[in-house]
């Protein structure tokens, strides 16, 4: 019956680009009908998750590990709640992953804590014996650039209307501020704020001795954000 469409460039060309548009509508359209975006409990990455961030993906983390639950049960009941779009709000670029070489991160400060990375990150298979994870020791010596960050964030708060320094709505009713330096001192101070609170359940004395003297070692960047994943 199509057969003329198969020999007639133009309209096959034509035919393709409708159908594709067509698929393309399926999957986007219902996306505007979900109530919230971003979802209600997103809120922007402070100074030092984002420094975290940024060695995320500066050591590759995302070429095995993927960042999207998806409606499965058997993914549920291991991860948790499936991915919304809205959860990504603040994310750029988002970290989906298109392979899991390791399990799935968008949940694991659910069920991974501080102490539980310190001993993974410098060494997975003494955790996990069958690992094939590599370890990451140049992070408890590798500074964090809080200078980039506060570049990062000055960006995307004019571009994009990120709410830094706004209160964004919780998940109870409460609402929450994420503050953003004015100027790099005091992006570094808040970076260190939340550095302290962090390394007070670190064993690293290399670490916490870093912090105390005013500078933050990526590992501590990196489990701020890997705590932040919920
Ligand atoms: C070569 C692939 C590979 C790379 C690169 C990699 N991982 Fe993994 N990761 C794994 C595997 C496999 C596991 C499962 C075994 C284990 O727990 O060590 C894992 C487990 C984990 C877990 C535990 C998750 C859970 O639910 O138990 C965390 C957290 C993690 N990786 C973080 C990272 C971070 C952060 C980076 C980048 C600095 C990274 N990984 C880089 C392969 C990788």
């Amino acid at each position: 019956m199509f057969h003329w469409l198969e020999k007639n460039p133009f309209f096959f060309a034509v035919g393709v680009f409708v159908t594709i548009a067509f698929a393309g509508l399926i999957e986007i359209v219902p996306n505007f009908a979900q109530a919230s975006r971003p979802t209600i409990g997103t809120a922007p990455y402070s100074t030092l998750e984002l420094a975290g961030r940024h060695a995320y993906i500066k050591n590759s983390c995302n070429a095995c590990h993927s960042q999207l639950i998806r409606p499965f049960k058997s993914e549920t009941d291991r991860y948790g709640h499936y991915s919304l779009s809205g959860e990504y709000a603040y994310d750029r670029p988002f970290l989906w992953g298109s392979k899991r070489t390791g399990p799935d991160l968008m949940r694991v400060g659910n069920y991974r804590t501080t102490e539980w990375h310190e001993n993974h990150m410098m060494n997975p298979s003494a955790l996990v014996p069958s690992s094939i994870m590599p370890g990451y020791k140049w992070m408890f010596t590798t500074m964090v650039d809080v200078d980039t960050v506060l570049a990062e964030q000055i960006t995307i708060a004019n571009a994009f209307g990120v709410p830094y320094n706004k209160a964004v709505p919780m998940k109870d009713g409460s609402s929450r501020i994420v503050k953003m330096g004015s100027t790099l001192e005091e992006a570094n101070n808040l970076a260190l704020e939340e550095a302290r609170a962090i390394v007070k359940d670190m064993k690293n004395q290399d670490v916490k001795d870093a912090v105390a003297n005013g500078k933050i070692p990526e590992i501590v960047a990196l489990i701020a954000y890997l705590n932040s994943l919920k």
